[in-house]
């Protein structure tokens, strides 16, 4: 019999909901648990294999290794040790512990933390090894994440390694992409049909565009046929429950998916992505031949195209969604605001019965947008909290008037 695991999902916050559904869509007899920045659950280490090739919403999968509480520096010590370390790694392999969370024992800072664990850590291995893995803060091959819940100390074995955002097919550095997985989760949220019309009129490096292609051709998310991405489990020993793992059998029902098109690639959506600059376009189109098999990534439409010339495609209705630039990391908020009376106007006149979702961290963004919000989400974006709202374009839709952030009202979580 296959040994389950206690599993943690790590996403933004916010995005809990969307994770669970995922997984549980993935994954049948999965029955997750929200948490707050994850979903826990409990699974065999085939089903952490297969999710990390496939899932778009997380950022990683952590192993639960130890959950107790934890008083002194000393305890959490002693309990690092208990666990049984040499079944999950050999002594070789380099290693980074991370903390977080909050409610730290009295004589135990973030910093400290880490290094009463890494100590544990070497220890049990001289004990049982006569030898210790060393330590690598910048590319370690194992990672353990201690994380602090009011003096309840939950210590994991990350399975996923570089985080699942990182899918690996970004070209260029470009200067505020988004993060794949929130990108994804964000679509997710709109409650897409995977069949209506997708604008990005700002797409930027092409994430939003990206991933909706990739959910609808029913791609594995973290799997690219021409640059196989390695895992953390990978370096896990033979001794854990990751060996019997018939990884060949997971990548083969990945590769199967890439090269076959699915049933819809004839009713493939729409998907435009425009930009007023050549050069993001130009990314965009690249990163698109790396992250999608030819045959969908050949669907997508990319264009130079200021936002005032936006014109509606031949569709009754359609998804457009965005994050505009707001000023810290590109643009500014004053051109941003004139951008988005602007697309207020165009949406107005040319996208009735088409439905608008906009991504900022800016209420006075949102305020721009002279149409009323029918659903304001809060989701995390990093440290940044950002409102990722909709806005229903209907006939005779009123030009929202009032005062000024009205249209952010009561947040909603998904
Ligand atoms: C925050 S970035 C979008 C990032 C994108 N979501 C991604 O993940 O790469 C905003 C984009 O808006 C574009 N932009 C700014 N003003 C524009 C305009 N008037 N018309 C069209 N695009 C514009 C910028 O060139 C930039 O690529």
């Amino acid at each position: 019999m296959k040994t389950l695991l206690p599993v943690i999902a790590i996403c933004p916050r916010g995005l809990e909901q969307v994770v669970a559904n995922e997984l549980v869509s993935l994954s049948h007899h999965i029955k997750p648990q929200l948490k707050k920045g994850g979903v826990f659950f409990i699974a065999s280490a085939t089903d952490v294999c297969m999710l990390n090739l496939w899932a778009r919403t997380p950022t990683r999968f952590l192993i639960q290794l130890i959950r107790t509480q934890v008083k002194s520096a000393r305890e959490l010590f002693n309990c690092s040790k208990k666990i049984n370390w040499k079944e999950w790694f050999l002594p070789k392999r380099t290693i980074k512990v991370d903390v977080n969370g909050r409610g730290f024992p009295k004589d135990v800072s973030l910093r400290y933390a880490s290094l009463v664990v890494k100590d544990a850590i070497c220890d049990s291995f001289r004990d049982d090894c006569g030898t210790r893995p060393s330590i690598d803060t910048n590319s370690p091959d194992i990672r353990v994440w201690v994380n602090f819940d009011n003096n309840l100390v939950t210590i994991s074995i990350d399975s996923t390694g570089q985080p699942l955002y990182k899918r690996g097919w970004r070209a260029d550095d470009f200067i505020a992409p988004l993060k794949e997985n929130l990108a994804a989760s964000l679509i997710k949220l709109t409650g897409w049909d995977k069949k209506a019309p997708i604008i990005d009129p700002m797409c930027g490096s092409g994430t939003f565009i990206i991933e909706a292609a990739g959910i609808a051709a029913n791609l594995p998310a973290n799997f690219i046929l021409s640059k196989k991405r390695a895992f953390a489990y990978q370096l896990f020993a033979n001794s854990s429950p990751f060996s019997d793992v018939d990884i060949g059998e997971i990548l083969m029902d990945a590769e199967k998916a890439w090269k076959t098109p699915t049933d819809n690639s004839f009713t493939f959506p729409t998907f435009l992505g425009f930009d007023v600059l050549k050069d993001n376009v130009v990314t965009a189109k690249k990163n698109a031949a790396i992250a999608l098999p030819s045959y969908v990534a050949d669907k997508i439409f990319w264009d130079v195209k200021p936002l005032y010339s936006l014109t509606r495609p031949n569709f009754d209705s359609g998804l457009i969604l965005t994050n505009p630039p707001y000023g810290k990391r590109m643009g500014s908020l004053t051109l941003t605001k004139e951008l988005m009376v602007n697309l207020s106007s165009i949406l107005k006149t040319k996208f009735t019965g088409w439905t608008f979702w906009l991504l900022t961290p800016e209420k006075n963004i949102v305020s721009k947008i002279k149409l009323r919000a029918s659903e304001k989400i809060i989701v995390k974006n990093g440290d940044i909290d950002c409102f990722w709202v909709r806005f229903n374009i209907f006939e005779g839709s009123k030009f929202r008037k009032g005062k000024k952030d009205a249209n952010i009202g009561q947040s909603k979580s998904s």
